[in-house]
């Protein structure tokens, strides 16, 4: 089965996007198409980037580098939970996507977005330039979850799914087991 990494792209104490990254971590293991991981950028804890070489060489010095590198590497498809921080993705998410090059090429990745009224997804917008420079592929289908402080438990260790949530998950994970199953030969083909 195809490897894939639910990204979850909030560092901040108290962030929902772990109760959030969790629910749909679960779904991705329900779903049953993938071997699913949960990579935390909080735990990860990157430096900004600081490498001296571009990443196109792949030529790292840092630990913390090669050992993202080797993580990344790995995978066949992302998901990336992400929150809309002043209408944009957040700056950790960016860091972590800068320090890498090859790693994420012609790999499918599914946006899971979350803020207020609209949902992440001007963050989601924003980010696909980006993915497109890493020649990743950028699903059309995503999560887009409103109001998303709404859903939280008493605690907030844990979020409430709504029936859309769990729809647009579904969606989301059967298009990326296809474009991952797709994609694959195209990485297996040594570029002309
Ligand atoms: C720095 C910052 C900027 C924010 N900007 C937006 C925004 O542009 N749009 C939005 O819907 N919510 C915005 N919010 C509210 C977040 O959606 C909300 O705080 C959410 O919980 C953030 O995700 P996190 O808890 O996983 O970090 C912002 C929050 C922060 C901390």
């Amino acid at each position: 089965m195809p490897t894939l990494y639910v990204i979850i792209a909030s560092t901040r104490p108290g962030r929902v996007g772990l109760p959030v990254g969790q629910w749909f971590y679960r779904r991705a293991v329900e779903h049953g198409a993938f071997d699913v991981e949960a990579v935390d950028l909080a735990e990860w804890n990157l430096p900004m980037m600081d490498e001296p070489n571009h990443p196109r060489m792949r030529q790292y010095e840092g630990e913390h580098a090669l050992d993202w590198s080797s993580k990344i590497d790995a995978g066949d498809a992302y998901v990336l939970v992400m929150p809309e921080y002043n209408f944009s993705y957040t700056a950790p998410l960016k860091n972590a996507l800068d320090y890498l090059h090859q790693e994420w090429q012609y790999k499918p990745v599914g946006l899971v977005s979350y803020g207020g009224l609209a949902a992440g997804t001007r963050a989601q917008q924003a980010i696909k330039p980006v993915l497109l420079a890493l020649k990743m592929v950028p699903l059309n289908e995503s999560v887009m979850i409103p109001f998303v402080s709404q859903l939280r438990s008493e605690d907030g260790t844990e979020i409430e799914p709504t029936a859309q949530m769990e729809s647009m998950a579904t969606t989301l994970l059967d298009e990326l087991a296809r474009w991952a199953l797709a994609l694959k030969p195209m990485r297996e083909t040594p570029s002309v």
